[in-house]
């Protein structure tokens, strides 16, 4: 502490060198949070491997937790309902059965819906983008199909014991809704 050495001398700039980058980490995701608090709940359900399972970027679904590539080697298809010698329906049903996931219509999200890799503003901005989302322009339009499609819903009763989002679904309704009301704000 009493040292005098040349290179004691250096420590508080690169004390304040070090305080300056630790603010930028601390501070920068608080700020963004307080930008957009709805968002960042939003955003902890789309990343859930229940939805982002299905919202690949790859030829081809995943599973499970850790999010491993889908085994038999189903692949994506050109509609996301598999290939002709092995589409999605000729193991998932309408219904949980068993290990095996179901809903109606059970496929995977197209490419241009495809998350992995997003987060915070680019996640933000994909959502709301009409050439990204389907099509849909407005707040309400945007949110509707998180609200009830039986696809999402699954999410929340998975079967086999998987674990579902870290939100209930009524309070990622709550969420969406607050998000759509304020003109959905993005993180920056
Ligand atoms: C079994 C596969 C599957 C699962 C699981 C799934 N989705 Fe999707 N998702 C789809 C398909 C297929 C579409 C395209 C349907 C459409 O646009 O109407 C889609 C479209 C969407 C869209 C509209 C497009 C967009 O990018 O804005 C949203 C939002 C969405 N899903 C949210 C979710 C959320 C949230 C979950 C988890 C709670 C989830 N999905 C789970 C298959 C799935
Ligand atoms: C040969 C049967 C079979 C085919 C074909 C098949 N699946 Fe699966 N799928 C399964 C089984 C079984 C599981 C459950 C694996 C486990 O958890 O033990 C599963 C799990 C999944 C999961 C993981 C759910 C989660 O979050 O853990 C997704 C997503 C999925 N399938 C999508 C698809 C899609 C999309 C297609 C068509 C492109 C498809 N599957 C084709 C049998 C199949």
């Amino acid at each position: 502490m009493h040292g005098s050495s040349p290179r004691r001398s250096n420590t508080p700039h690169v004390m304040a060198a070090w305080m300056t980058m630790l603010s930028t980490i601390v501070v920068a995701p608080v700020a963004a949070a307080q930008a957009a608090p709805n968002f960042e709940s939003i955003e902890s359900v789309l990343m859930h491997p229940r939805c982002l399972n299905c919202h690949t970027v790859t030829a081809f679904p995943r599973q499970a937790d850790e999010r491993l590539r889908h085994s038999q080697q189903v692949a994506r298809g050109p509609q996301g309902r598999g290939v002709p010698a092995l589409p999605c329906a000729a193991c998932h049903q309408a219904a949980n059965q068993g290990r095996v996931p179901g809903a109606p219509d059970w496929h995977l999200a197209p490419l241009s819906m495809g998350w992995e890799g997003l987060r915070g503003a680019g996640l933000c901005a994909a959502l709301k983008d009409p050439r990204k989302n389907g099509g849909r322009k407005t707040a309400e339009q945007v949110i509707e199909h998180m609200k009830t499609d039986p696809l999402v819903l699954w999410a929340w009763e998975p079967g086999a014991q998987r674990q579902t989002p870290p939100l209930s679904h009524a309070e990622f309704v709550t969420a969406l809704q607050a998000w759509a009301d304020q003109g959905m704000p993005c993180p920056r």
